[in-house]
């Protein structure tokens, strides 16, 4: 279990790599209001959900506890990032302010995972 867990752990980061890589590379254009949600950015979000979805259920499965409260929040947050992203994945361009808020909020989901215990 310990090892199907670390594993989830490795396919969780993944995803925000995908998701926050995403952003970064539209950096430049979301200040110019060009920018728009990749692909990655949709599908790093699907995978934070699935593995941080199997992971609570290993952490349970193996005797373990995880906060609830801080998994509510977390995922509570990346529902409103995986709706925008969703909602807004053709559009040519997003709107800076909301292009930018949706990286803020993910950021703020990584510092939730590593600074909530
Ligand atoms: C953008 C969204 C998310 C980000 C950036 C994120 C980030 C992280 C990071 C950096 C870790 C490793 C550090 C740690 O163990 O706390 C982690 C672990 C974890 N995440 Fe997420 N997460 C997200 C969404 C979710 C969601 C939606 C769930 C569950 C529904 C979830 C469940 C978990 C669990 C259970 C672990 C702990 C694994 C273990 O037991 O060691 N995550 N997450």
């Amino acid at each position: 279990m310990d090892v199907l867990i670390s594993v989830f752990v490795g396919l969780h980061i993944i995803g925000i790599a995908s998701l926050l890589g995403g952003f970064l590379t539209q950096m430049k254009a979301m200040s110019a209001g060009t920018a728009r949600f990749v692909p990655a950015m949709l599908h790093g979000a699907l995978t934070m959900l699935v593995t941080g979805v199997l992971l609570v259920g290993f952490r349970e499965m193996d005797g373990g506890h995880v906060n609830n409260i801080k998994i509510g929040v977390k995922l509570a947050v990346l529902f409103v990032i995986l709706a925008l992203v969703y909602v807004k994945r053709d559009e040519e361009h997003v709107e800076k302010a909301l292009f930018g808020a949706v990286g803020a909020l993910t950021v703020i989901n990584i510092f939730i995972a590593v600074l909530w215990h």
